[in-house]
């Protein structure tokens, strides 16, 4: 191999070309790392500085200057100062070298005691907590917005539909209300991925520990985490099957909205005309002046398909890889920041349409043919006596004969529990508080925990 300049390095000089091929978009993707990586340095050398090591690893001063500078490092990172060069490949090494050019010798004792491999997987838990909370609170938000509509639109008549053909008089409170209902279930999923996230790798180091009194419990209460990883292998493993968890989850959310797009896209052909997207939410043709497309909903159903695709690639690419960190764990991270964000995006865009979404009830009653009411028609004959199956055929042979009936009267007819006519709003919106309520407590018992960390202890 011809060799190409050499680098130097944190870690030493490396030639150029492997330096940035290894490297890859780590300088740009670390960028969302460095608050998060700076609490994790953080609470790492308060544990230090609490070490019973003769002499102390770091006094109750030093560690104070080096929380300061890790927290004006974060401040730079959120006014977009913080800057990660190749060389230093990634935000930790940036985080270092930066703490060394403030601190001197001070810098370089930071790193006493753990490996990049475990202030990854922490930095990126912490991120992934603070992101799945946000993701929550965004499908709660959607949630709420459908169930306004539902609850609104409650009594509307509706063709319900299976195999896309008319079926049973159903209702816009139903229609929009499972949606809701099916976003709140994922939401459980997400809260699954959530906890396991909340569990911390740090200490563990390169996942073989050190021969050092490394205090875990404390690394993890220090941030906020339920509890640490016991093993220490098992710590560094689950780096990638965490993101493998987060985004394999946010696939449910995007395939619950993906189908209420495709819906959407079919209930505002003009053929139905069931529902109206406010026209800024469409974009018209080039060539076509009377075009209105509902291209947020299409590049919806795209979005569900991109993630279902990342969850594939972080599942792909762990299986069958070795025990112990591998460089292959870098790139789960590009996947896991994008299916976040292709999942947030998605939520926060559609929470907006749903909020202008408008029905049109002449059209929604109008496609109420007669045959809607068959069943219904055959439940009435069984309420006069007759066998079911009987009932079936009667109906079945006479369907031209079937009168229409008053939608809103079959609409109101059904009050069994989650019925067109037993939907519980009230339990909908318990279910709604419960979830906020969860989320800010996560969110609170996080923020104390940081606020702890950074303060100096030093009298
Ligand atoms: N940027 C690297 C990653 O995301 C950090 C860990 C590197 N560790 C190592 N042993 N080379 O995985």
């Amino acid at each position: 191999m011809k060799k190409t300049t050499d680098t130097k390095t944190v870690v030493g000089r490396i030639d150029a070309d492997v330096l940035a091929f290894t490297v890859g978009k780590d300088p740009v993707l670390d960028l969302d790392l460095v608050a998060w990586d700076c609490y994790g340095s953080a609470a790492h050398v308060t544990m230090l500085s609490r070490m019973p090591h003769k002499p102390r690893l770091f006094s109750a001063a030093e560690r104070d200057a080096v929380v300061a500078a890790l927290a004006a490092i974060a401040a730079e990172a959120a006014a977009g100062r913080f800057a990660i060069t190749a060389a230093d490949q990634d935000c930790h090494l940036a985080i270092e070298r930066t703490l060394t050019e403030k601190l001197g010798d001070l810098g370089r004792r930071v790193h006493t005691g753990r490996s990049r491999n475990d202030q990854v997987a922490t930095a990126l838990r912490l991120y992934l907590r603070d992101q799945l909370l946000g993701s929550m609170d965004e499908m709660t938000a959607l949630a709420e917005a459908l169930l306004k509509f539902a609850k609104r639109h409650a009594r509307l008549p509706m063709v319900g539909r299976t195999h896309l053909q008319p079926a049973m008089p159903s209702s816009v409170g139903l229609w929009a209300s499972s949606y809701a209902e099916g976003l709140l279930d994922d939401l459980g999923v997400v809260r699954a991925a959530y906890d396991f996230a909340d569990r911390c790798p740090l200490g563990s180091a390169a996942s073989y520990g050190v021969p050092l009194p490394t205090d875990r419990a404390f690394l993890a209460e220090a941030l906020g985490f339920r509890e640490p990883i016991h093993n220490v292998l098992h710590a560094g493993n689950s780096r990638g099957k965490t993101e493998s968890v987060a985004v394999s989850a946010l696939c449910q959310p995007m395939l619950t909205l993906s189908r209420l797009a495709e819906d959407l896209i079919l209930f505002t052909m003009p053929e139905f005309d069931y529902f109206a997207i406010p026209r800024e939410f469409c974009t018209g043709s080039s060539i076509m002046p009377q075009k209105y497309n509902p291209d947020v909903c299409e590049l919806i159903r795209a979005k569900a398909a991109k993630v279902v695709g990342l969850s594939t690639g972080v599942a792909t690419l762990l299986k069958a890889m070795p025990g112990g960190y591998n460089r292959d764990l870098q790139d789960t991270k590009e996947m896991l920041m994008e299916a976040l964000a292709t999942t947030r995006a998605s939520l926060r865009i559609m929470t907006r349409l749903v909020g202008g979404l408008v029905p049109v009830p002449e059209k929604l009653r109008a496609a109420f043919a007669p045959g809607v009411f068959a069943t219904d028609r055959a439940l009435e004959l069984v309420a006069g006596g007759m066998a079911f199956r009987d009932a079936y055929h009667q109906v079945r042979d006479h369907l031209d004969e079937l009168a229409a009936m008053d939608p809103d009267a079959a609409v109101a007819a059904k009050t069994h529990l989650g019925a067109t006519a037993g939907l519980d709003f009230a339990m909908y919106a318990a279910w709604l508080r419960h979830e906020r309520q969860t989320t800010n407590a996560d969110r609170r018992r996080a923020d104390r925990a940081f606020a702890k960390l950074m303060k100096p202890i030093a009298d």
